[in-house]
């Protein structure tokens, strides 16, 4: 799959975002090594703490199905327009736990043609 392709299902996945506190809608697309594809949204909450990352729900989706081989994650997210939009610290420690640091493959998308590609470790050095 190219990263077009991700991306879109990403674009896809934030049309779902749950945000009404921050309204910055997020949507990710998780690639595993099969070739299969899971996609998830932020979903906030009233208390605030118990929000949930569009990469996270992807993750949790994936895992509980019963995927662990992750190739590429594709990230969207902004307001209403969309933005540069990284995964926070908690997203990139569940990244931690099941991609390979040097071959899993981030995709921080603005759009469809603009995206910036990055290793895990390039955005989780020294990692626990
Ligand atoms: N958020 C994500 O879903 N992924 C990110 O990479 C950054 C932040 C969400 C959490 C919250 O719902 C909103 O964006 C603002 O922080």
């Amino acid at each position: 799959m190219n990263y077009t392709e991700l991306i879109r299902q990403a674009l896809s996945a934030r049309e779902y975002s749950y945000s009404p506190y921050s309204h910055f809608r997020v949507g990710a697309a998780l690639l595993c090594k099969d070739g299969s594809v899971w996609t998830g949204c932020n979903i906030e909450n009233r208390a605030y703490g118990p929000t949930n990352c569009a990469e996270r729900t992807a993750f949790f989706k994936a895992v509980s199905e019963g995927k662990r081989e992750f190739a590429a994650i594709a990230i969207v997210g902004g307001e209403a327009e969309l933005d540069w939009c990284y995964p926070c610290g908690v997203c990139r420690q569940v990244m931690a736990e099941f991609c390979d640091p040097d071959g899993f493959e981030i995709i921080c998308a603005r759009s469809e043609e603009e995206y910036k590609v990055y290793t895990l470790r390039e955005l989780l050095p020294e990692m626990f």
